[in-house]
This record gives C-alpha cells, sequence and structure tokens, in this order.
C-alpha cells in the first residue's frame, strides 16, 4: 500500500495528515507556533517556526502511524496565503514575514492602484485590486519603509513555498498561491510584467511557478535525516490553504460550494473560467486544479472572534477545559442552544481586523450591537457565531449574483463541527448544507494533490470519489431562515451606517 503526506503551514500552527491510497486519513500531527502582533495591524510570524514545527509534525507523524518511510509515495504542501518572506543572496531570511492578517499597508494599496493606472485597470490585470493582506502591497511597504532590506532582497517567497525550499533546495511558487500576491496575471497564469515594472519590483526577485499537483523537487539529504522520510521524495507544489481545502472537499468543479470557518472565513466557488466582482469585492484566484479558477468571499475574522472571546473573557472556560480534557470551545457554546435565534436583540460585526468581503475596508472594527441588563454570555457566542455567518452570507451573496451555481454547500473547518453553527449556517444561507466524512481540510487537500502529482491517483475526480462522501444534511428552518432575513438585512445596514464613524476611530 501507498501513503501520501500533506502539510499546511496555518497561522496558528503546522499540520501534517498521512493518508493512504484510498483516501482514507491515517494520522494527523499538529504543532502550534506562535502570532507575533508587534503594533496595531501588525502581524508576524518567524520562518524558522514553519520550518521547525513542520519538521517536528512529521517526525512524529510517522512515528505514530508505524508506517515505512519507503511506502511514502509523495508529500504536498498547503499554506496560509500572502504572506511575505524575503530571502537574501545567501537565501537567509531577512526580517520576519509579514502575514496575510497584517493590515499596515493601506498607503501602498492605493499607490499600487494608481502607478497602474487606477483599480478597474488592476482588476483587469490581476483580477483582482490592491487589498492589505495581499503580497505586493507588503513589498512596496518594504520598498518604502526598510529600503535597506529591500535592498537585499533577492528572493520572494510565500510561507509553504520557504518550507519547500529549505527541505527541497528548489525555490518555486505554485500557481494558486502567487494569485494572491498580485503580481500574477490570473488569467493568463504567468507573473504580470506590466505590474512589475509599473511598481519598480525586479522580475528576478520571482521564483518560477508551477501547478498545484507538478512535482517541485526532492526531499533533500539533510531534510530527510531531520524528519525520518526518504531522501529522493517527490515534492509537489501544493497550494494556498483555500484551494487545499477545497480540493480536500471534494470542491473541484462548478457546483459545490465550499464555507470554511478557520481564523479567516471562506466562500469558495470553483469556476470553469476567470470571473470577476467587478467591485472587486471577492477575490479571483487560481485554483489547485490547473486550468480551474474559484471565486472567494473572505472574512478576516471568523474563528478569530470566537478565538478573541475564548482568550480574552474565557477564562473559566478555559480552566474547565485544562481540568477534564474537554476543549473549551465545547464549554464556551454549550448554552447557546438555549439562546433564541436572534440572540434577543445582540448583533456582532465580526470585523476586528477590518475586513475584506464585501467591504474592503482595513478600517473596519468589532462592534456587539444592543447589548441590554437581559443579555448573558451565551447571548453573547449566539451572537459572534451568527454574525461570523452573516460575514459569510456577505461572500456567497456576491457567489450567487455572479450565477456561479451553488448546487450544495460544504461546511468546514470549526464550523462544520458545531451542531449550533452548522444550524445557524443553512438558516443564514437559506439553503441546504452538508458535511462529509474527512475534516482534516487543507491538510488532507495537499496530500490529495501529492496523489495526483505523483500518478498514485489519476486525477482529482477520481481521488475525491475514492475518499469523499457526504455525512450529513442540515435543512434551513422556515422560520428561523425568515427571521435572520431581517437580522442580515440589519447587519449590513450596521455596517454602513458606521463606515465613517470606523474610520474616525483610526486616528485615536
Ligand atoms: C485568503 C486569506 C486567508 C489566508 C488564511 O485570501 O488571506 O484565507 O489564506 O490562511
Amino acid at each position: 500500500m501507498k501513503h501520501l503526506i500533506g502539510v499546511d503551514i496555518g497561522t496558528t500552527g503546522a499540520k501534517s495528515v498521512l493518508v493512504n491510497d484510498r483516501g482514507k486519513v491515517l494520522a494527523t500531527e499538529f504543532r502550534e507556533y506562535p502570532l507575533s502582533l508587534p503594533k496595531p495591524g501588525w502581524a508576524e510570524q518567524d520562518p524558522e517556526h514553519w520550518l521547525q514545527a513542520t519538521v517536528e509534525s512529521l517526525r512524529r507523524l510517522l512515528a505514530t502511524a508505524g508506517v515505512s518511510p519507503k511506502s511514502i509515495a509523495g508529500l504536498s504542501f498547503s499554506g496560509q496565503m500572502h504572506g511575505l518572506v524575503c530571502l537574501d543572496e545567501a537565501d537567509q531570511v531577512l526580517r520576519p514575514a509579514i502575514l496575510w492578517c497584517d493590515t499596515r499597508t493601506t498607503a501602498q494599496c492605493r499607490k499600487i492602484e494608481d502607478a497602474v493606472g487606477g483599480r478597474a485597470r488592476l482588476i483587469q490585470l490581476a483580477c483582482n485590486p490592491a487589498l492589505e493582506g495581499f503580497t505586493l502591497p507588503k513589498l512596496v511597504w518594504l520598498q518604502e519603509h526598510e529600503p535597506e532590506v529591500f535592498a537585499r532582497t533577492r528572493t520572494v517567497l510565500l510561507p509553504k513555498d520557504y518550507v519547500r525550499f529549505r527541505l527541497t533546495g528548489r525555490k518555486s511558487m505554485d500557481m494558486s498561491d502567487a494569485a494572491g500576491s498580485l503580481m500574477l496575471d490570473v488569467r493568463r497564469r504567468r507573473w504580470s510584467k506590466e505590474i512589475l515594472s509599473a511598481l519598480g519590483i525586479n522580475a528576478s526577485l520571482l521564483p518560477p511557478l508551477g501547478e498545484s499537483p507538478e512535482i517541485a523537487g526532492a526531499l533533500s539529504r539533510e531534510a530527510a535525516a531531520l524528519t525520518g522520510l526518504r531522501e529522493g521524495l517527490p515534492i509537489a507544489f501544493g497550494g494556498a490553504d483555500n484551494t487545499c481545502a477545497a480540493v480536500g472537499n471534494g470542491v473541484i468543479d462548478e457546483g459545490i460550494v465550499a464555507v470554511s470557518i478557520g481564523t479567516s472565513g471562506t466562500v469558495v466557488a470553483p469556476t470553469r473560467t476567470p470571473l470577476l466582482d467587478k467591485q472587486g469585492r471577492a477575490h479571483t484566484f487560481n485554483h489547485s486544479v490547473p486550468g480551474m479558477w474559484y471565486v472567494m468571499g473572505c472574512m478576516m475574522a471568523a474563528g478569530l472572534s470566537l478565538k478573541w472571546l475564548r482568550d480574552t473573557f474565557g477564562g473559566l472556560e478555559r480552566a474547565m477545559a485544562a481540568e477534564t480534557g474537554v476543549d473549551a470551545y465545547e464549554f464556551l457554546t454549550a448554552g447557546v442552544g438555549k439562546v433564541p435565534p436572534g440572540a434577543e436583540g445582540l448583533l456582532w460585526l465580526p470585523y476586528l481586523n477590518g475586513e475584506r468581503t464585501p467591504h474592503l475596508d482595513a478600517n473596519a472594527r468589532g462592534v456587539l450591537f444592543g447589548i441590554s441588563p437581559r443579555h448573558t454570555k451565551a447571548h453573547v457566542v449566539r451572537a459572534i457565531l451568527e454574525g461570523v455567518v452573516f460575514g459569510l452570507r456577505d461572500g456567497l451573496e456576491i457567489v450567487r449574483s455572479l450565477k456561479i451555481p451553488v448546487g450544495e454547500i460544504r461546511l468546514t473547518g470549526g464550523g462544520a463541527k458545531s451542531a449550533v453553527w452548522r444550524q445557524i449556517q443553512a438558516d443564514v444561507f437559506g439553503q441546504r448544507c452538508v458535511t462529509i466524512n474527512v475534516d482534516e481540510g487543507p491538510a488532507f487537500g495537499a496530500a490529495i494533490i501529492a496523489g495526483v502529482g505523483t500518478g498514485v491517483f489519476k486525477s482529482f475526480a477520481e481521488a475525491c470519489e475514492k475518499s469523499i462522501r457526504v455525512t450529513r444534511t442540515v435543512d434551513p428552518n422556515p422560520q428561523t431562515a425568515a427571521a435572520y432575513e431581517k437580522r442580515y438585512n440589519l447587519f449590513r445596514r450596521l455596517y454602513a451606517d458606521l463606515k465613517h464613524d470606523f474610520a474616525e476611530n483610526m486616528k485615536v
């Protein structure tokens, strides 16, 4: 029997998954790493931490699964998108990586749009507007604020590409992740000379491109010694976490849409042509399935909203978790079912880190609206679960408005694990939602990509057919859905009402 490994370089840690040639998950390992928030709006990570966590999780994976390294046919990566990793002449990391959730680059976004002849032109060239989280604004920020680091930069990589480079010695980037750099001509699947020259970025900084399942290199002798894997193991390019999650959920063609609640929240709808929201409110990126694209609504603080509550006000739940071994989120959400839909007038705007879809507004911030003495912690938790789903609905509405078929909605990530959150999603989306048998997300998708790249699977379709089946359907309750429709309208109005105040609030 052959085996495959997928590794996801996430925002909170690295996760490795071992899968057999029938697509069954045999073992998983996770190693956490720190996230540094050195200033308001900044978010950075040390690329060395990604590498160490990857190596440790791989070692542990082999030890727990007890499979022979010889049986492993291929490995591939999924990664948090957009993060800027700069290497010098000797391939040393020059500064901490600037991450997708870092919002320091509003001025650079305007500069980029001006340099190429306006937002509309940029959307023509890159299929996307300039957003704070994307890679090019970070590189332009470096040019302006750390010119000495910029001058020494010889290579720009994205998070998972850096780890793959350290394991193979070869620098490269896959199309699905390059799409989020704002330097790729997403339609033609090549670097955009026009964008690069408008911003004075030398094309030599960018590595060669490949499609997700292509083989990018082989595991080096040193990396084999560190991980316990065999030297020469083929490593596929892999992809952006959102496309890997799509693959891992069987969302590989038009018709099925994935809704994921991780740190960020996404609505991913595959398309056979590069479809665009003309206002740039949703992203259009390349899929990990070569020749496909997808439209994605991306919200910044989905799971992060609940994590924030747990970390700031969930001391009791965390203590109970430490004592019992039960996840703190279980305690936190335990009372939510008793609170009626609508949380008795409490509403959460989930904009802790600004928002991308649909507002493209780095100034927006979280709001808990309508608090009264009647409200309990369970009300606040319910309001947060609902507010996150209203944010996802914004993305889904853009997908629907582009006439992309939404035949089935697959729920994934943290939001798929909780019964109450699943029901809220079905009710707010007003459509049947399903969950599937695998919930290993992007890391599982990366393993499938490795399988397609090494010929273990003939195609993505074959791999998904073998490994994925629907396990649960959740239908909307018509009454609750109607009530949520009203709440959703209020949710949208509240942002519109507060838009200017958010900007004013940033001046403090
Ligand atoms: C997508 C995005 C996030 C990160 C999270 O554009 O910024 O979903 O990929 O890892």
